[in-house]
């Protein structure tokens, strides 16, 4: 059997572990990270394999055939450098660096080496996709409106812009990275934030909101903002909306697709109302809901071991080198925020 390890045991680790516990054709052979009780803890719930503080050790002993790299934005660049000397396939979590230029060398080191790689946007294995994609092939989008907001989450690296990458580069990212797969590319964003509503969470430096608007390469634009202020669910409703000049799409991503589309001419009685302005949600609109099936997660990964078992990697739908786009978007907002100024997106 072939035999898959883990580097980085933290919560995004246990994910996995969670999904790998149901497969029953690959060995649970090794568990890295630097705090020695999480990687034994993982041994224990895996009922296989052994846990090391020192990745290279483990690499050493387990000689495993693929790796889940879970590790914090901050910790990548030697663990990628040494598992692709080793030639061994990877499923890395995102973002996958905090540096274009780390990433763009890790890149060219899995070119040359011919290397099996995934990661883990697994919202891209939704099946709220392919209906999403349906929606904007027929009809042309002139504006995607997307929020964003939560809570700070309790790990303490996240508080940290340095380490984290802040919210655009290590969450919303998920989001840049859908709007990207089913939409199109960007060309340049335009970011702004605001602070100091946060003020209960020590150590906590990031942006309280962002929000950047993107110019796509076919001209539509986007308003993405991205918030961690939230104390309850109810400040925001997170969603994606794809609009058009008749119809609209809203994508809770992993949950439903509401698409709107209009049945007759909109309502025309009254003069208040502005032919389509208002009237999406009125008489001579449909409705139509997809809802969320299975485990987009579970399959993101299974479809990185089918690969790697099968040596045959298409069905990866986030390889590394795109993943790396969707870095270069996100970082592109951050130097947007830092400089005041439109920034380029370099998808190079
Ligand atoms: N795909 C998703 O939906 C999703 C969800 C949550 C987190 N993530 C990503 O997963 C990554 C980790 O997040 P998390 O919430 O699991 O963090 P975490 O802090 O809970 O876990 C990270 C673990 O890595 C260990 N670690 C740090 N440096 C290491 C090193 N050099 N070698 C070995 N172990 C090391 C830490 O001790 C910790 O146990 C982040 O990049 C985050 O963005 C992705």
């Amino acid at each position: 059997m072939k035999k898959l390890a883990i580097i980085g045991c933290g919560g995004i680790g246990r994910y996995h572990l969670d999904h790998f516990l149901q497969f029953r054709d690959i060995e649970l052979a090794g568990f890295c990270d630097i705090i020695l009780e999480r990687a034994e803890a993982f041994a224990k719930a895996a009922g296989s394999g052994q846990g090391f503080t020192d990745y290279k050790e483990m690499y050493d002993a387990v000689q495993p055939d693929m790796v889940f790299i879970c590790i914090p934005p901050y910790a990548h660049g030697d663990i990628e450098f040494e598992t692709i000397r080793r030639r061994i396939p990877f499923f890395v979590e995102k973002p996958v660096a905090l540096s274009l230029d780390l990433a763009h060398e890790i890149r060219q080191r899995i070119q040359e080496a011919g290397l099996i790689t995934a990661s883990g946007f697994q919202c891209r294995y939704s099946n709220l996709v392919e209906p999403t994609v349906e929606f904007i092939q027929d009809h042309e989008i002139v504006f995607i409106d997307c929020v964003r907001v939560g809570g700070i989450p309790g790990t303490e690296w996240w508080k940290k812009r340095a380490l984290s990458g802040g919210q655009i580069v290590e969450q919303t990212i998920h989001q840049f990275d859908i709007i990207r797969y089913v939409f199109g590319e960007p060309d340049t964003v335009f970011t702004m934030g605001t602070k100091g509503y946060v003020t209960d969470v020590d150590g906590y430096d990031t942006e309280d909101l962002t929000t950047t608007v993107v110019r796509f390469q076919n001209g539509a634009l986007a308003a993405i903002s991205t918030g961690c202020y939230a104390s309850a669910g109810a400040s925001a409703d997170s969603k994606v909306t794809f609009g058009a000049r008749d119809s609209r799409a809203d994508l809770y991503i992993l949950d439903k697709l509401r698409v709107f589309e209009e049945k007759q001419a909109a309502v025309e009685d009254s003069s208040l109302v502005v032919k389509g302005d208002g009237a999406m949600n009125g008489k001579g609109t449909t409705d139509t809901v997809y809802r969320q099936e299975g485990d987009s997660g579970l399959l993101c990964d299974r479809t990185f071991i089918d690969a790697v078992l099968s040596g045959d990697p298409s069905k990866i739908r986030s390889p590394y080198e795109d993943a790396v786009r969707s870095l270069a978007f996100t970082l592109a907002c951050n130097e947007s925020l830092d400089t005041g100024l439109p920034v380029k997106v370099n998808l190079d």
